[in-house]
């Protein structure tokens, strides 16, 4: 109900335009609820989703593997939270195009390998500024 007044009262706010692009990435977030959700740290639920992966509130801008309720990281992404990925546009789309490649070059460990079987080639910098969203 709450949602569903707080979308209201956002259409009713933004121009056509920029409603257009926020459905997208909104759409998109179809091919990453089986496995994430995304949740305030009061616990109220933005996007409803699996829990075998990182909680994805306020991804822009966080540390890799900075999710505190995530136990399972690979050493992988731990290593990479470790040399300084932050999750900014530029790197989610990167990851998103091609996790394994993403991660093996930013750490520079050839043999590396991730936990995220999914890959998004379009739409990820749209669904980057959905998150950004959905988190302020
Ligand atoms: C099949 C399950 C699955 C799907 C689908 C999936 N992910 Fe993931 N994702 C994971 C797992 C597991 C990890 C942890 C990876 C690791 O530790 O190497 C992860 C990690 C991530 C991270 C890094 C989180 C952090 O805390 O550093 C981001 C960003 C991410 N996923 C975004 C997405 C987006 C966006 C989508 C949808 C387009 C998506 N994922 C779809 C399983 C999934």
């Amino acid at each position: 109900m709450k949602r569903t007044v707080q979308t209201a009262l956002l259409g009713a706010l933004l121009m056509i335009p920029a409603q257009h692009a926020m459905g997208a990435g909104q759409e998109l977030w179809r091919e990453c609820r089986v496995c994430h959700m995304v949740a305030a740290p009061d616990g109220t639920v933005l996007e409803r989703g699996g829990r075998s992966a990182p909680n994805l509130y306020g991804i822009a801008g966080r540390p890799a593997a900075s999710d505190p309720g995530f136990r399972r990281y690979s050493d992988l992404m731990q290593s990479a939270g470790r040399a300084g990925l932050v999750w900014t546009r530029e790197n989610f789309i990167a990851y998103l195009r091609d996790t394994n490649e993403f991660m093996r070059r930013y750490t520079g460990d050839p043999d590396g390998r991730g936990h995220m079987n999914a890959s998004l080639a379009e739409g990820a910098g749209e669904l980057f500024d959905y998150l950004e969203g959905l988190s302020r």
